[in-house]
């Protein structure tokens, strides 16, 4: 199997195989006393998006909090990068995080600051980069995702798609391997909603990242997703390509994929047929 790497193309061969760029080993972890996780395992693929879904409450975001550092497994290995993330001091804690861009749920832009200063914002506070280079880098960021004109607005000037594209512009303002989206599209109406899972798709091959979304849009993110994970009742339900999980046979995922809506939006409200309303067109439809 050919496997695209940034630049160059790599023999798929299991001695060779790159470790997964972050992988759960019998994770336990709980708030308090109350389980959350419990002994969970999966791999997040190297270069590739995996989706993370699964019920609200379910630990999602928890397991961004626990590959983040923010919070510790109380069993098990998190490895990023092949790295145990539970065994990391703070030193190795900071480095392993400026490897990380994180689009965090209901992350909102700071309301007083411009698009193009939101963006400079993790380049100023972690960098001694030059202004005149914090300047190409943000626009850069910003054509990425198509708002290099948008630099002057304040977010109150932009539409809920636009600033959750600044803000995607901003998680990867310095240069993450592993970008994390917690509820990147929710509240976005169904065009600005493509829009941002086909950014997400893109950004992931063309800077080479490998990404984990949160989300609950199946049917756009089964589109754009290579590998999905399913958490429910503290555990995984399914893990595989979307058409694995699709066919899973699983009860807990079966009500998952299925309890959802089966297309972003429904063109006709319910009604009579056409006939009733029209009457029978001549050569019509029967
Ligand atoms: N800091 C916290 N302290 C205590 N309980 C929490 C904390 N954060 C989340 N929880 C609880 O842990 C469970 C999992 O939360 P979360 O990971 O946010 O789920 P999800 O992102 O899948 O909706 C929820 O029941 C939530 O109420
Ligand atoms: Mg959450």
């Amino acid at each position: 199997m050919l496997e695209k790497a940034p630049g160059f193309f790599i023999e798929m061969d299991p001695a060779t195989t790159p470790h997964p760029f972050v992988e759960f080993r019998d994770v336990t972890f709980g708030y308090g006393a109350r389980a959350i996780l419990d002994g969970v395992s999966f791999s997040v693929p190297r270069g590739k998006v995996t989706a993370l879904m699964g019920a609200s409450g379910g630990g999602k975001t928890t397991v961004l909090r626990l590959i983040g550092g923010q919070q510790r497994a109380q069993r098990g290995e998190v490895l990023f990068d092949g790295q145990d993330v539970v065994r990391f001091d703070a030193k190795a804690l900071y480095a392993a995080r400026r490897r990380m861009g994180m689009l965090f749920q209901f992350g909102a832009l700071f309301t007083d600051m411009s698009v193009f200063d939101n963006v400079a914002f993790p380049l100023r506070e972690h960098t001694q980069l030059s202004e005149a280079l914090v300047r190409d880098i943000v626009l850069m960021k910003l054509d990425a995702v198509g708002l290099r004109g948008a630099r002057d607005l304040m977010p109150s000037e932009v539409s809920g798609g636009m600033a959750r594209r600044v803000a995607l512009a901003r998680a990867i303002a310095l240069d993450p391997d592993l970008v994390m989206y917690d509820e990147p599209f929710a509240g976005l109406d169904p065009i600005s909603l493509g829009t941002a899972a086909r950014l997400i798709r893109q950004l992931n091959d063309t800077l080479g990242l490998t990404s984990i979304i949160v989300s609950h849009d199946l049917e756009e993110t089964f589109r754009i997703a290579d590998h999905v994970i399913i958490l429910a009742n503290g555990g995984i339900a399914a893990q595989g390509t979307p058409d694995d999980v699709r066919q899973s046979n699983d009860p807990l995922v079966h009500q998952f994929v299925n309890a959802l809506p089966d297309g972003p939006v429904r063109f006709h409200y319910p009604g009579v047929s056409i006939e009733d309303d029209f009457g029978n067109v001549e050569g019509g439809r029967s």
